[in-house]
């Protein structure tokens, strides 16, 4: 069984660590401030601000510690939107290793049950956990994963694509760019060019924008909406 061991940065802010893919789960630098700037701001905030729903159905490739679906559960409650998150995951975590990376200094202490229940709940069914945001979490390679509803915005936060080059192909990018909506959107933290150029191939409008802190650039791929 592959368990993750936990590392620290020299300002105390912790991620995992993959010792046999030698792969940390987040940017060393914070694994907070890349998420929020890579899918909340560049997806969740961008897509509705070009949408205006107040509904918005996400899928997330690489569920992992839950950060992203936690910080996008708080941002459905500060937006007064209804978020339903459908994560896949192959390798699912203990809270005790999640909950040892303090992310929870993140967000006020009444969410802290939210993240708990997030993670304790039961895999391949949806949880309603608040009024704004319901969670499927699924327990299956996103290779393989035929997914039966279509998605607004795509969390795709995969290993590196030079430690996972498998899950950053043209054939994933065109299975995913086919259950995306007409104006839906996919964000990345990483814009290297063979990613780019795959986005591209699959039918996606590549756009290279400002990446988190100490990464220069991100990704953000969509399809055009209906005219
Ligand atoms: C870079 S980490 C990101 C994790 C997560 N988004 C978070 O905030 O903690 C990549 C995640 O993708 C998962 N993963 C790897 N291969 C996968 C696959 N084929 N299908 C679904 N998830 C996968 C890994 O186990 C890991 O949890």
């Amino acid at each position: 069984m592959i368990i993750p061991e936990v590392i620290s940065n020299e300002a105390g802010l912790k991620t995992l660590f993959r010792a046999d893919i030698n792969e940390t789960y987040h940017s060393i630098h914070g694994a907070a401030a890349e998420s929020l700037h890579v899918f909340i701001e560049a997806g969740l905030q961008h897509w509705i601000s070009q949408n205006k729903s107040q509904q918005v159905q996400i899928l997330e490739v690489g569920f992992g510690t839950g950060l992203n679906a936690m910080l996008s559960l708080i941002s459905a409650q500060d937006l007064q939107i209804k978020i339903n998150y459908c994560a896949y995951e192959t390798i699912p975590l203990p809270f005790a290793l999640v909950n040892s990376l303090n992310y929870a200094v993140n967000w006020p202490s009444s969410f802290n049950n939210l993240f708990e229940e997030m993670h304790a709940n039961n895999w391949n069914q949806w949880q309603h956990l608040t009024p704004h945001f319901s969670l499927l979490k699924l327990q299956e390679s996103i290779l393989l994963a035929e997914p039966k509803q279509t998605f607004d915005l795509i969390y795709f936060d995969a290993f590196a694509p030079d430690k996972q080059s498998e899950l950053w192909t043209i054939d994933l990018f065109k299975k995913l760019y086919s259950c995306l909506n007409p104006g839906g959107v996919l964000v990345s933290y990483t814009a290297k060019g063979q990613v780019r150029r795959n986005l591209l191939e699959a039918g996606f409008r590549v756009e290279r924008i400002a990446g988190p802190p100490r990464k220069r650039h991100m990704v953000r791929a969509s399809k055009l909406p209906k005219p």
